[in-house]
């Protein structure tokens, strides 16, 4: 059990309240603190974390790190780890960790490499195209159905490492909404496709009507029910459900009720990825996330990476009222890993009730959000330097581009750094006076004023490998549980989405025929347009 602190009641909560409320400087400022940029930076392996253009001092990252103590962090890593059961709501533990410890003992690390080994075989035969479908022809198209934890993490990672793909394309289907099946099978052949349903539950409204179509979808394109095997296969963790689907055992990938959905990727629910990618890039990433546990596990706090990216989140988050966080990835291969990181925090994150079954006095989970550099740019970064609210962001980039068009890449990382520079530094009216030169035009002067001090993390990796990309996953999955263990909340468990997909179901039968529903005056009143429209 995760240890039950009202994180408000620490000595160094009021400290750091007290800090907010007397800050006056500017994190430029903050640079005249000797050896900042070598204190608040991090190499490790080909990462180099920058936290130095946060705003936080020495003095606040030491009350911070204070708070981390006072609320049993260490004990709450430990915990995790070794099993106990930190998902109390669910009585589970949380071990998607000892998915990429690959060269451990005990019963799960014997179930977890089986399973491996069974991706290995099963991604190879796609590969290598000795697995066939009905009419002979090896596989060309597997499609993901899934949702949320079962699609977002393969479909970013699948993406991000495009430039392993050889045979076999990837495609990716969540919405219930039949145009993304219909968009996405358009230009697929049922002979060469191979559809993988993921779903730890099996029971999910969206995944199980989209896997049903799909097999309509084969079924009449030429495929026959004799050959199902040969074109579907499942990931889950509910095997009846798999086999009342139609699904053979032997076509049956498994993981473990200790793995939640939103950090599934590692477990067979990425076997999406190790079909695209290739299964020694699927191990290569598991390797990646286990170093990061290692550094998490194993370094002091005040050197811990993933915990010092945490804890400048609760300055801002609990101290300095920033709401949100911006994902800012330089690198169109991580296009999806804002909406990934969604999930991961706000699902873990996003709750009002504390350990103690009490309402918590204090704000929780920030707003994720964000898009690829340089799109951004030229979409929402006008508020993030000029908006009347504070957006800290982080910013990540590649030192060696997947591609050999070295201007682009140049032209890319020129705006990577200068992005963070100009948040930092700002332009005084006196730099756009003199910008101005001798035909200064004063009506312009306050519009092109930038204040500056608008906080940035740099993330820069020396290139985007497997191993690479698990360990920048794996660290922001350690940075939202350092969060979860300061806010006294759980952070895997997530009942807040299930009270719509509870309304939905009266209203579904309302909507094929039904009786009509008790709603509040604005659902009634929609449904009866949609009734009126539809007909
Ligand atoms: O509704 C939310 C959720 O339960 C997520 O936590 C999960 O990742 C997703 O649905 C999909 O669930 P499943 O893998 O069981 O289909």
């Amino acid at each position: 059990m995760l240890q039950k602190i009202d994180p408000a009641s620490s000595k160094f909560w009021g400290s750091l309240a007290s800090l907010a409320n007397n800050q006056n400087g500017s994190i430029k400022d903050l640079f005249n603190e000797p050896n900042r940029v070598k204190k608040l930076s991090f190499q490790d392996g080909d990462f180099l974390f920058d936290f130095s253009k946060n705003s936080v001092s020495s003095e606040v990252l030491a009350e911070l790190l204070g708070l981390a103590k006072d609320c049993h962090l260490k004990e709450a890593i430990q915990a995790q780890f070794s099993g106990v059961h930190i998902n109390e709501t669910e009585d589970r533990a949380v071990l998607h960790t000892a998915l990429r410890d690959l060269n451990t003992e005990g019963k799960n690390a014997e179930d977890v490499r089986a399973e491996l080994k069974k991706i290995e075989i099963f991604s190879s035969q796609l590969l290598d195209g000795t697995w066939k479908g009905y009419s002979g022809k090896s596989i060309r198209d597997i499609v993901n159905v899934g949702i949320g934890g079962s699609d977002l993490g393969p479909k970013m990672v699948a993406s991000a490492l495009h430039d392993k793909w050889t045979t076999i394309t990837p495609h990716f289907i969540s919405n219930v909404d039949a145009s993304q099946l219909l968009e996405e099978v358009k230009h697929l052949d049922p002979e060469t496709t191979l559809f993988i349903v993921a779903s730890k539950t099996f029971t999910t409204q969206e995944t199980m009507t989209n896997a049903e179509t799909a097999k309509a979808w084969y079924l009449k394109n030429g495929g026959s029910k004799e050959h199902i095997a040969k074109h579907f296969v499942a990931v889950s963790t509910n095997a009846d459900a798999v086999k009342d689907f139609g699904i053979a055992e032997e076509n049956m990938f498994i993981f473990w009720d200790w793995v939640g959905g939103r950090y599934s990727l590692w477990s067979a629910i990425g076997l999406g990825i190790a079909c695209s990618a290739g299964y020694q890039a699927f191990e290569e990433l598991l390797k990646g996330g286990h170093d990061m546990d290692q550094h998490f596990l194993h370094t002091e706090m005040d050197q811990n990476i993933p915990v010092i990216a945490a804890l400048i989140g609760i300055w801002y988050n609990n101290f300095l009222n920033y709401e949100s966080l911006a994902i800012l990835p330089y690198d169109h291969r991580l296009r999806f890993l804002s909406s990934y990181l969604q999930q991961a925090d706000m699902e873990s994150n996003g709750k009002f009730v504390g350990r103690d079954g009490k309402k918590i006095g204090y704000q929780s989970g920030p707003i994720i959000w964000g898009e690829p550099g340089t799109n951004g740019q030229h979409a929402f970064y006008q508020l993030i330097h000029q908006g009347t609210k504070i957006i800290p962001t982080e910013f990540i980039a590649f030192v060696h581009p997947g591609h050999s068009h070295q201007d682009h890449h140049e032209k890319l990382l020129a705006n990577f750094f200068a992005q963070p520079e100009a948040l930092l530094n700002g332009k005084s009216e006196e730099q756009v006076r003199e910008e101005m030169g001798a035909s200064v035009d004063e009506k312009l002067v306050p519009f092109k004023v930038f204040e500056g001090n608008r906080p940035s993390t740099s993330i820069l990796i020396k290139e985007l490998t497997p191993f690479n990309l698990g360990k920048l996953i794996a660290y922001y999955e350690h940075k939202i549980f350092v969060q979860g263990v300061i806010w006294n909340i759980f952070s895997f468990d997530q009942w807040g989405v299930e009270l719509g997909k509870q309304l939905a179901k009266p209203i579904l039968s309302e909507l094929q025929g039904g009786e009509s529903g008790s709603h509040d005056p604005s659902t009634t009143a929609l449904i009866k347009r949609f009734q009126e429209l539809r007909k």
